[in-house]
C-alpha cells in the first residue's frame, strides 16, 4: 500500500513517502537542549512501513461441542463407536486443534511477566471461552488478570488499578463472557467506556475472545443512528458495550432493558466518574438489579472515586498493582524548545527515530489540525483525529491507522485512554499535558503489554510547572533527550 495518504482531510493528511524533505539542513533546536542536533546525528531516516499488527485474523476450525454429534442418527452402531472414539480424542486434543496466531517473540517487561504462574485453565472457564483466549494469542494470564478473573467469577465487586497496557480489558471481559447464559435472551452485561473508539475496540475484544461462544455482542455509542440501535435491540443481545449517554438514552426509551443485567464493567472508571459522565452512569445503575456486580478498572484512580465507591459498591475487592506508576518499558525524554521551534524539533525526531507507528498529542482540536497539515507539508504520512470530526471519518481514521495504513497519528486526548495499537512504539507530547493522569495514559499508548516504547515531550518555558508537578506526582524523572537514542530501548 502506498504511504501517500489516500484521503483528503478531515483526519487524513496527504504526506509523502517516509522521511523526505525537511530532515536535512535543519537548524539546531535552541534552548536548553543544545546537544539535540540533527547535523551530528548518526541516525538514518528509519521511516519504514509498520510491522504487521498483532491483531488476530483466524478461520474458525473447531465445531462447538453441541454440534459434534450432528448426523450421527444415520450411521450404524460400529460407525458410531468409531466416531465417538475419534470425537473423544479430538476433544482431548482440543488444544492441538486451535488456530493459534504466530508467537509474539518481542521482549516483555516485568509489568506483564511477573505473574504468580496461573494458567487460564485454572479458572474452570468454558472450553469455548478458553479456545477464544488461546486463539487470541494469550498464553497465560497477566498479573491483573490473575488478580481479578477469579474474584470477578465469585460475583464480588472489584476496584482495580493496573498499569496501562497490562491487560485490564480481558480482566473484566473474560469473567463477563464466562458468566453470560447464552440460552437467556437478555442483556446480562454492560461494559461502559468513555469514548466511541474505545467502545468499538472493546466490543471487538469481546467478539474475539467469545468467538466460539454463541454470545451476541452489541456496541452502541453516540454519533451513530439511534434508529439502527433500536432495530438491533429487537434481536438478542447478551453483552452491550458503549458510552454512557447513548445507553442511557436507549434505556430510558424502554428499548434497552437492563433488569436482568447483573454485571456492569466500568473501564477507565475514573474518567466515567468525571462530571461529564457520572450523572448518566448513576442513572443507568438505577435501571439494573439491586444485586448487580460492579467492576471498576483504570490505571488512575483519583480520590474522587471514593464517594461513588461508598455509594454503589458492595464491599469491593480492591486490587492495586501500581506501586510504581510508570511503565517499565517506556523511556521518557524531554526536549526543551521554544513554541515556534516545535515543528522543527518534530521533524528532527521523525528523521532520527525508528518509528514503527507514532501518536502525537496536541492540547486542542485546532492545534491537531494545524500540526497534521505541517507534518504533511514536511513530507511525512500522517492522519489526524479529534472529537469534532464526523463519526464516520473518525472510524475510518481509527481503522486505517490500526491497520498500519499510516505511520503517524496526530490526536487530541480522544486517544489518550485505552486505545490499544500494538505497533505504536513512539508517543510524542507535542503539547505537554496539564495533569499526571493524562500524561500517564498518553505515554501508555506505547509499550503495550510489556513491550518497549519511547515517549518524547516537547517542553516550553511555560510548561515548567506542569513538568515538575507531573514528575513529582508520578515519582518519575524525565531525562533530557540525548543526541542519539539507542534503538534497542524502544524497538527490541
Ligand atoms: N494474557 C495476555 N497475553 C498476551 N497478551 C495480552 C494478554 N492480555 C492482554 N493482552 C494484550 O495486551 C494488550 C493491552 O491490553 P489492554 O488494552 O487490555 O490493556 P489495558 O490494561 O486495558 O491498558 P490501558 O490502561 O491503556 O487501557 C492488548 O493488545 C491485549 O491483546
Ligand atoms: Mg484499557
Amino acid at each position: 500500500m502506498s504511504w501517500r495518504a489516500r484521503y483528503p482531510p478531515p483526519g487524513v493528511g496527504g504526506g509523502r513517502v517516509g522521511g523526505g524533505g525537511g530532515g536535512s539542513g535543519m537548524h539546531q533546536v535552541a534552548g536548553a537542549n543544545s546537544s539535540f542536533q540533527p547535523r551530528n546525528s548518526t541516525f538514518q531516516n528509519h521511516q519504514r512501513p509498520p510491522a504487521p499488527s498483532f491483531q488476530n485474523n483466524f478461520q474458525q476450525q473447531w465445531l462447538p461441542r453441541g454440534q459434534l454429534s450432528a448426523g450421527e442418527s444415520s450411521v450404524d452402531e460400529v460407525e458410531k463407536t468409531v466416531q465417538s472414539e475419534a470425537t473423544e480424542s479430538k476433544l482431548q486434543g482440543w488444544k492441538a486443534e486451535l488456530n493459534l496466531p504466530p508467537k509474539d517473540t518481542r521482549y516483555r517487561t516485568e509489568d506483564v511477566t511477573a505473574t504468580k504462574g496461573n494458567e487460564f485453565e485454572d479458572y474452570f472457564l468454558k472450553r469455548e471461552l478458553l479456545m477464544g483466549i488461546y486463539e487470541k494469542g494469550f498464553e497465560r494470564p497477566s498479573p491483573i488478570q490473575e488478580e481479578s478473573i477469579p474474584i470477578a467469577l465469585t460475583g464480588s465487586d472489584i476496584l482495580a488499578r493496573a498499569k496501562n497496557g497490562t491487560g485490564k480489558t480481558a480482566a473484566f471481559c473474560i469473567p463477563a463472557l464466562e458468566k453470560i447464559n447464552q440460552e437467556k435472551n437478555a442483556i446480562q452485561v454492560v461494559i461502559l467506556v468513555p469514548t466511541r473508539e474505545l467502545a468499538l475496540q472493546t466490543a471487538q475484544v469481546c467478539k474475539e475472545l467469545g468467538k466460539h461462544l454463541m454470545i451476541q455482542v452489541m456496541v452502541t455509542t453516540g454519533g451513530t443512528s439511534l434508529k439502527d440501535d433500536i432495530m438491533r435491540l429487537h434481536q438478542p443481545v447478551h453483552l452491550l458495550v458503549g458510552t454512557p449517554g447513548r445507553i442511557l438514552d436507549l434505556t430510558r426509551k424502554g428499548v434497552c432493558i437492563l433488569n436482568e443485567c447483573n454485571m456492569l464493567a466500568m473501564d477507565e472508571a475514573d474518567k466515567l466518574l468525571s462530571q461529564e459522565f457520572q450523572p448518566s452512569v448513576e442513572q443507568l445503575i438505577r435501571f439494573m438489579p439491586a444485586n448487580r456486580q460492579i467492576l471498576m478498572f483504570s490505571a488512575t484512580f483519583p480520590v474522587t472515586v471514593k464517594d461513588f465507591r461508598d455509594r454503589y459498591l458492595n464491599k469491593p475487592h480492591v486490587i492495586n498493582l501500581m506501586d510504581e506508576l510508570t511503565l517499565k518499558g517506556v523511556t521518557q525524554y524531554y526536549a526543551f524548545v521554544e513554541e515556534r521551534q516545535k515543528v522543527h524539533c518534530l521533524n528532527t525526531l521523525f528523521s532520527k527515530l525508528q518509528i514503527n507507528q507514532s501518536i502525537i498529542f496536541c492540547n486542542s482540536v485546532n492545534r491537531v489540525e494545524l500540526l497534521a497539515k505541517k507534518i504533511t507539508e514536511l513530507g511525512y504520512s500522517c492522519f489526524y483525529i479529534h472529537a469534532k470530526m464526523l463519526q464516520a471519518h473518525r472510524n475510518r481514521v481509527f481503522h486505517d491507522f490500526r491497520n498500519g495504513a499510516c505511520r503517524n497519528l496526530v490526536s487530541t486526548d480522544l486517544f489518550t485512554r485505552g486505545i490499544d495499537i500494538q505497533s505504536v512504539n513512539v508517543v510524542i507530547n507535542f503539547d505537554f499535558p496539564k495533569n499526571s493522569e493524562t500524561y500517564l495514559h498518553r505515554v501508555g499508548r506505547s509499550g503495550r503489554f510489556g513491550h518497549l516504547g519511547l515517549a518524547v515531550n516537547l517542553i516550553t518555558y511555560e510548561d515548567r510547572f506542569s513538568v515538575h508537578k507531573i514528575e513529582a506526582e508520578l515519582n518519575t524523572e524525565l531525562k533530557q533527550i540525548p543526541p542519539q537514542i539507542d534503538k534497542d530501548i524502544y524497538c527490541r
